[in-house]
């Protein structure tokens, strides 16, 4: 496997799932692979799960991981081709990929879309540059339009969870103060699409989902009538995708409090578990006694981070 982005990346879904049951099972079996080997882990933004859980991942592949904190720990970087660099950004891109790239074996980035200019996130801007100019296998770690490791572990934890042979997933946007990126939908979109789940996507008028990742994705306007008989809720806020209205991108249209996901709307589901990718904003996306209950399953979904992190890098690994 050379990159991570998207569902594609992984190729067989089943035979990936039956990997991380593996990993899970028998973690350190694969500490060979990682001997001497070197995986960087390049952040420009925050992260707790992600940081964490890729390093643990990195630790029992026996890699060293580096972590570098864009900003705090190293000099600010420019992203844009073409600028005069008479601001704060100290160094470009263009040079400090190679150096990065130079010191390890795989790279994953996290680089969260700015939310200003669609074309600049939806191309993936700052990720393909380190394609192109770091020349190793490159894993988003949540990048502008997608968020592939965690997308991969809600799949994981559906698999262990779920009751039915083809479980009714339903994804539903909910209210957050702060503008968000479209990253956690899209590849939770992507990843559903191709799993054997009935999927069905819930958002107010204006939010609906690029097409690349909303795929054939059943859209109920009515939230909760999308809800009724879901055996999993996986519950998102997300900025306009600006798919209607380009002139929308990344602005918030709707704080309607009504949207937050609470027992009234598990209430219409099949004794739904509640899911989230975490951090959350109790109250607003989720309420407390939903996520405290025992249908909840952030804790197992966080934790099996680490497990889908392993599965990609031992297949980076096993392919270098
Ligand atoms: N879910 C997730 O990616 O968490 P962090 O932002 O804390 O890494």
């Amino acid at each position: 496997m050379k990159s991570f982005f998207h569902v594609s990346d992984i190729g067989d879904l089943g035979a990936a799932l039956e990997e991380a049951k593996q990993v899970k099972a028998t973690p350190f079996a694969w500490k060979h692979l990682g001997q001497d080997k070197t995986i960087m882990l390049v952040f420009f933004n925050s992260s707790l799960r992600t940081r964490l859980s890729s390093q643990k991942a990195a630790l029992n592949l026996g890699m060293n991981p580096i972590v570098l904190n864009i900003g705090q720990d190293s000099w600010k970087l420019e992203t844009e081709m073409g600028v005069v660099m008479d601001g704060d950004k100290s160094e470009h891109l263009r040079e400090a990929i190679p150096v990065m790239t130079s010191y390890c074996d795989l790279i994953g980035i996290r680089s969260f879309a700015g939310l200003k200019d669609r074309e600049f996130d939806y191309q993936e801007t700052v990720l393909r540059q380190f394609i192109e100019y770091g020349g190793k296998p490159v894993i988003s770690l949540e990048s502008a339009t997608v968020h592939p490791c965690q997308a991969f572990a809600d799949l994981i934890t559906i698999e262990e969870y779920k009751e039915k042979k083809r479980p009714k997933v339903v994804l539903t946007w909910a209210p957050h103060p702060r503008a968000l990126p479209q990253a956690v939908p899209n590849s939770f979109a992507e990843w559903m699409n191709a799993a054997e789940v009935d999927f069905v996507i819930t958002h107010p008028h204006g939010y609906e989902l690029d097409p690349l990742f909303a795929g054939p994705a059943r859209v109920e306007y009515d939230q909760m009538k999308a809800l009724e008989g879901a055996d999993f809720v996986y519950a998102k806020n997300w900025s306009c995708p600006g798919v209607t209205d380009p002139s929308r991108y990344g602005q918030i249209l709707s704080t309607d409090m009504g949207w937050t996901v609470d027992a009234r709307h598990m209430a219409v589901t099949d004794h739904a578990f509640f899911m989230h990718c975490l951090p959350v904003r109790r109250n607003m996306i989720v309420s407390d006694d939903v996520i405290d209950s025992p249908r909840s399953l952030v804790i197992p979904e966080a934790a099996n981070r680490a497990v889908s992190a392993q599965v990609v890098m031992k297949r980076m690994l096993e392919s270098l």
